[in-house]
């Protein structure tokens, strides 16, 4: 991307690259030389040395998901990782503010786990097609309908629905979380495409909803064929969001964490992760010798968090998130039940 098209795409007036900014950045453009092309650097880093001053200043944690692009995952983030590793720093964390990088679901749930302290998300805007698929009175029928069955519900949904269910999962534990139940039937809220993976691993009988990721929901296994043709030898990574058939294509299906320990263990020559596009560019950082063939689709709601937006987030202190005290003490016990399960990611 030319220097002056991210220039528009940033809010704020951009700020200058001097001698001092070039200098407390070489060591981070050092990692990121062959992601980012120098000629960009200039317009990323006053805005990371600003945000790190920030920061220090108001002893704030920034919490950024692996879906984040390589400037803020590398450049300003302290802990990086999938939804249940974010949740569960999140968790931990002892600093008075807390600035999420990722969705709004991503921000409620540091909220829910934080209450007493000030939780930030850079851009309201950030939302995700599954956690805007149901709703909590969605949740309320469906007891009604199947009575005495418990709900099972991904953290991709709001604090109002997460209110309605039993537990919480994420893409990582989710077979645990259903089998921990020791149900013979589970209701699996909102993702279709992950309830039916749950489903494929498990005789538990899976109540599904028609809820899907937007852009997980785009892969097709046609393309994934197409891959295995052009690039032999390929290991293909999907996310357990992608449909049935590409899954059924893949040789790894996980999380966005799975992916990438995948990916540690193993070392393949060649890869392709079936998921967001910043994915590989961070994983590439770190694995220099495997090549990443590289498909692209974007979450347009990951996409909204810039660093000049995080850093209008950290000067105004915006925009904080709050959850209704009627909603966050049960929100909060579904995801406090998911992290009581076990440290243990299983993809
Ligand atoms: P992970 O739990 O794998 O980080 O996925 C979250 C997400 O939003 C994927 O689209
Ligand atoms: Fe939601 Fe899909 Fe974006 Fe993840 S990638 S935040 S599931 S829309």
């Amino acid at each position: 991307m030319a220097v002056e098209s991210i220039r528009q795409d940033y809010p704020v007036a951009a700020l200058p690259y001097t001698p001092d900014v070039a200098r407390k950045t070489e060591h981070i453009y050092r990692r990121l030389n062959r992601i980012i092309p120098e000629i960009e650097w200039p317009v990323h880093a006053p805005y990371i040395v600003a945000i790190q001053d920030l920061k220090t200043q108001h002893h704030a944690t920034i919490l950024a998901h692996n879906y984040q692009t390589p400037e803020i995952f590398y450049g300003v983030a302290d802990i990086v990782g999938d939804s249940l590793a974010l949740a569960r720093e999140a968790a931990k964390t002892d600093s008075a503010v807390i600035v999420v990088c990722g969705v709004h679901f991503m921000a409620e749930t540091a909220k829910l786990l934080n209450p007493e302290k000030t939780v930030l998300i850079p851009d309201l805007e950030a939302g995700c097609s599954l956690a805007s698929s149901i709703t909590a009175e969605d949740v309320r029928l469906l007891r009604q309908r199947y009575p005495d069955t418990p709900v099972v519900t991904y953290v991709n949904t709001t604090a109002a629905v997460k209110a309605e269910s039993d537990i919480c999962c994420t893409s990582s534990n989710a077979l645990d979380v259903v089998r921990s139940l020791g149900a013979r039937r589970v209701i699996f809220l909102p993702d279709e495409f992950l309830g039916r993976y749950v489903a494929s691993q498990t005789d538990i009988e899976i109540i599904l909803w028609r809820g899907h990721c937007e852009v997980h929901e785009r892969f097709t296994a046609a393309e994934i064929r197409s891959y295995r043709d052009q690039y032999k030898g390929i290991e293909v990574l999907a996310h357990a969001e992608c449909p049935p058939d590409v899954l059924a294509e893949a040789d790894f299906v996980g999380s966005t964490a799975g992916m990438i320990r995948h990916v540690d263990q193993k070392r393949p020559p060649r890869v392709v992760m079936i998921t967001e596009c910043s994915m590989s560019d961070n994983v590439a950082v770190e694995f220099p010798q495997i090549e990443f063939v590289r498909p692209c689709n974007l979450c347009p709601h990951m996409k909204r968090i810039t660093l000049p937006k995080i850093l209008q987030s950290l000067q105004d202190m915006k925009h904080t998130v709050s959850i209704e005290p009627s909603i966050a003490g049960r929100a909060r016990q579904a995801v406090q039940r998911m992290l009581d399960l076990g440290s243990k990611p299983s993809r």
